[in-house]
């Protein structure tokens, strides 16, 4: 039987556990300071980033898909950071790091412009109330500081079960960036690349998936005002570091 830690929602976790002399600790340690992906990694590669990246699936199965990329994930709960290392140690991934911390910090201060392929945020928080709507990862000052941070040619990858806010995302991201809405799952991973997705499935919510390549310039359009309805969700904020 799969165990819960190989599996989500009984969707077997990609690749599989090695002899425990070939585990690796991929949760990193926060110094606080600007982040040095070649330190961190020992090479130079292209770079890719999951911010709320929750349990690690979608970094797990792209690390292991494809080991000449370097991948960090950021997520605020500390069990889920802990949890995904433990998966990907066990895979002896050395390719990938996660770390406990706010995301949106992250990306104004400690992620250096010009400095990242690709940004992928699967299932944020769709924060509407004014009153909290800056605690959501995708606020309007999101997608200039994601088009600082990635480099020429870069892309960022959005997805959201909630269709008000999957459209309201389409808009704001225009102005950075390309935007092309996905038809069907990823061919990369039928059954869903993280474990939201996995669950929005099998609940039969509609996902929509962008795939928004950067422009060389931006747009000097006015941002969309990111208020949207969100009826079938509570608004909790907690979790909060
Ligand atoms: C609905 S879950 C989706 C998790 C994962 N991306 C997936 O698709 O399975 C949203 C995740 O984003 C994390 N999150 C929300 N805001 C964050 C922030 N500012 N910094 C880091 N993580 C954040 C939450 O803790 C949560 O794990």
């Amino acid at each position: 039987m799969t165990s819960r830690a190989e599996s989500d929602f009984g969707v077997p976790l990609p690749g599989g556990v090695l002899a425990s002399d070939r585990w690796t600790v991929p949760q990193l340690r926060d110094d606080g300071r600007p982040f040095d992906w070649g330190r961190c990694f020992g090479r130079e590669a292209p770079r890719v980033l999951d911010l709320g990246c929750g349990d690690g699936r979608y970094l797990i199965g792209s690390s292991l898909a494809r080991p000449d990329r370097d991948h960090l994930g950021i997520e605020w709960i500390e069990p889920m950071v802990v949890r995904a290392a433990q998966r990907a140690g066990r895979r002896g991934l050395t390719n990938v790091r996660f770390v406990a911390g706010d995301a949106v910090a992250w990306l104004s201060d400690r992620l250096v412009p010009d400095s990242v392929d690709e940004i992928h945020v699967y299932h944020p928080q769709p924060y509407d109330d004014p009153a909290v709507v800056r605690l959501g990862i995708l606020s309007p000052a999101f997608f200039e500081r994601a088009w600082i941070v990635c480099r020429r040619g870069g892309i960022l990858v959005l997805q959201t079960d909630h269709s008000g806010y999957g459209k309201h995302l389409l808009e704001a991201a225009r102005n950075h960036f390309d935007v092309e809405e996905i038809a069907g799952p990823w061919p990369d991973s039928p059954l869903g690349r993280t474990r939201r997705e996995i669950l929005a499935r099998r609940k039969k919510l509609p996902i929509l998936r962008m795939l928004a390549r950067r422009r060389d310039e931006p747009r000097a359009h006015e941002p969309p005002r990111p208020w949207f309805d969100t009826p079938r969700r509570k608004r909790r904020v907690r979790n909060r570091p």
